[in-house]
């Protein structure tokens, strides 16, 4: 999603802005573009120079060395398109204009933003009306206008003013051709950190961290309704009730993410074959199961709590749906799993003794966000959250947290996140189901046990890549396929569907298999690729009968069967043998055959795996 890289100094900052923006590119783009006030290093006067392209970033910095852009203060974006289409005229940097005969005139203010403004349409049409002409289609220029409206020399002053009048969610960066040697910001429903310069007085404005990895390691988290001020030497933030705060400066150790793709081809494929690793740093150090693994205090929480709500978006909610079967099953609560955009705005039945759970790769998703805050509004306030960021506002805005070692994922589709939150999520039912006295020492000791084998479990199933890669040149030339499941696979085939359609385009749809003759059997031809996964649990029964109702019809089916099922390949049939049944855990091996089989469907394709089209890694607007 759009992505913001910001700074004041004393030195050239071009090339921290573009590589800030290469750093961000994970998160999916449309547009990018970088400003510059001319006259930020020591030159008499100057303005505002932008560039802007709707190719990649690389194609950005050709610009900006052929034009010899230079500057101390500036501002930079990867735009994803919500309002207007990806074209250069409504890629940001937006520059305010001049009014009336002045609209010709070179541009005041340059502005970034992330987020949507609500009310852009009322506040075009009140600009309109004072002159202002509007050169693109975007929500973001509005502000730019705005913004110069108020502007009375001091951009501080002019930003607080507008962002009183914005309705929406925003995070911004923002100079002034009056004030050459500084930047302003604010956020709300947006990210936005700080990062102070180690030299030449410098100070940085991103989205997030990791564009300034390299940059700064000093990071301040802007809270929610904050404004900053960006001078050279000096920053000033205030809250949302314009009061002077002191935030705490954090070290972050942010990964460039960048040349670290090794022997691999894309992103994706690293990080399906990091999941050995990213489960067994998940579960480091973890010798016992006790609630404080979720925090202090969690052991209180938990004893008081009888239900449990899982709120997420995409991939996240599909960990979550797993678990429903988990805590149930072996905690004996009540769970339900709702998808958080649903949530937040249906009227709902709040149970004060609920442990609410949020789950995100990133943290930063701003439906899970809000779905959180409405479920807190409800007065659930025993909050955890499953998530892969230590700095994320997730992890900040709840009680209780348990935060994933997957390590930075870049590809867009998500794979090490879902499984490490698998495993979260599975201490998560390990530690209520002790604290309600429904876990026995011997139960405990055989499920860590397991848990320990995991990584072992899962280098067996990544050898299983070449049967994968055979089975993805039958897929590259469909249109559609059905993937069915049972229980706590079931929505591992829903991943394996979302996978497959995020990155090859192919539409994917996922049906418990029992739902199969009550509609879409109708589907079943020849022509539609059924996958099944095919655990050698208590419904193998039921689902080898799917399987005869699927082949009855023409179909041809593509199973991922336990090696004790005795389920082989025949005609129209062909089945990967997957390792013994792995027991409970069985949804954290049968993803992956999924994850590379949409993998290298998707290169068979010849798609942009890592950033497949329309898609953003972190999805912080609504
Ligand atoms: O960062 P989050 O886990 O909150 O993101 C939620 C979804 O946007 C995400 O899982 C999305 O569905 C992935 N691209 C799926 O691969």
């Amino acid at each position: 999603m759009c992505g913001i890289v910001g700074g004041v100094s004393t030195r050239n900052i071009v090339p921290v802005l573009v590589q800030g923006l290469q750093r961000l590119e994970y998160r999916g783009y449309d547009s990018c573009g970088v400003a510059i006030h001319t006259g930020s290093l020591g030159a008499q006067g100057g303005g505002l120079q932008r560039a802007r392209s709707t190719a990649r970033v690389a194609e950005l910095m050709e610009q900006v060395s052929s034009g010899h852009m230079q500057g101390g203060t500036g501002i930079a974006h990867t735009r994803w398109a919500t309002h207007g289409a990806p074209v250069v005229h409504n890629a940001h940097p937006h520059f305010s204009h001049g009014t009336g005969a002045a609209n010709d005139a070179p541009g005041r203010v340059a502005l970034v933003h992330n987020g949507i403004i609500e009310n852009h349409d009322e506040l075009r049409t009140a600009l309109q009306a004072r002159g202002y002409v509007f050169q693109s289609q975007t929500d973001t220029e509005v502000i730019a206008h705005l913004i110069d409206s108020l502007y009375n020399g001091d951009l501080f002053d002019a930003l607080k003013q507008a962002t009183a009048q914005l309705g929406g969610a925003y995070a911004l960066a923002v100079f002034h051709k009056d004030e050459p040697h500084r930047v302003v910001g604010a956020r709300a429903g947006s990210p936005l950190i700080l990062g102070v310069g180690t030299s030449d007085s410098e100070n940085f404005l991103a989205s997030d961290a990791m564009a300034l990895a390299g940059v700064t390691d000093q990071i301040v988290y802007l809270e929610e309704g904050d404004h900053v001020d960006l001078q050279l030497g000096k920053y000033w933030i205030e809250d949302a009730q314009h009061k002077p705060i002191v935030r705490p400066v954090r070290t972050v150790q942010a990964h460039s993410g960048a040349a670290e793709l090794g022997p691999y081809r894309h992103y994706m494929q690293k990080e399906i074959f990091e999941q050995p690793r990213a489960i067994a740093d998940t579960l480091e150090g973890i010798v016992g199961i006790t609630p404080e693994l979720f925090g202090d205090g969690a052991y209180r929480v938990f004893k008081g709590v009888e239900r449990v709500l899982i709120l997420a978006c995409g991939t996240s909610y599909l960990s979550g749906s797993v678990a429903q079967y988990w805590i149930e099953a072996i905690a004996k609560m009540p769970c339900t799993v709702e998808i958080a955009s649903e949530y937040r705005y249906r009227e709902s039945v709040p149970d004060a003794k609920t442990l609410v759970v949020a789950i995100s790769q990133s943290g930063e998703t701003a439906d899970t966000l809000a779905a959180l805050r409405h479920a807190r509004s409800l007065g659930m306030v025993h909050t955890l959250a499953i998530c892969n960021v230590a700095t994320s506002a997730m992890v900040r805005e709840c009680a209780l947290a348990y935060v994933t070692r997957a390590g930075v994922e870049i590809g867009v589709a998500s794979t090490k996140a879902f499984t490490t939150q698998l495993a979260a999520l599975f201490l998560l039912t390990l530690a209520l189901a002790q604290t309600k006295d429904r876990l026995s020492e011997g139960q405990e000791s055989a499920h860590l046990h397991a848990m320990r084998h995991l990584p072992a479990a899962l280098q067996a199933v990544l050898a299983l890549e070449p049967q994968l890669i055979a089975w993805a040149q039958d897929f590259a030339s469909k249109e559609n396929a059905l993937f069915l499941g049972r229980g706590a696979h079931y929505p591992i085939a829903q991943e394996g569907a979302l996978k497959l359609k995020e990155i090859s385009y192919i539409h994917a749809e996922a049906y418990a298999a029992g739902e199969l003759k009550h509609g879409p059997l109708a589907l079943v031809t020849s022509a539609m690729p059924v996958v099944t996964v095919a655990p050698n649990d208590a419904l193998l029964e039921k689902l080898k009968s799917n399987i005869h109702e699927v082949r009855a019809r023409g179909g041809v089916l593509y199973v991922l069967a336990d090696a004790d099922t005795q389920i082989r390949s025949g005609e129209g049939v062909h089945v990967i043998r997957m390792p013994e049944h792995y027991g409970v855990l069985s949804p954290i091996l049968h993803v992956v055959p999924l994850q590379l089989l949409a993998y290298h469907t998707a290169c068979a394709r010849g798609t942009d795996v890592d950033k497949p089209r329309n898609l953003a890694k972190s999805v912080t607007v609504e």
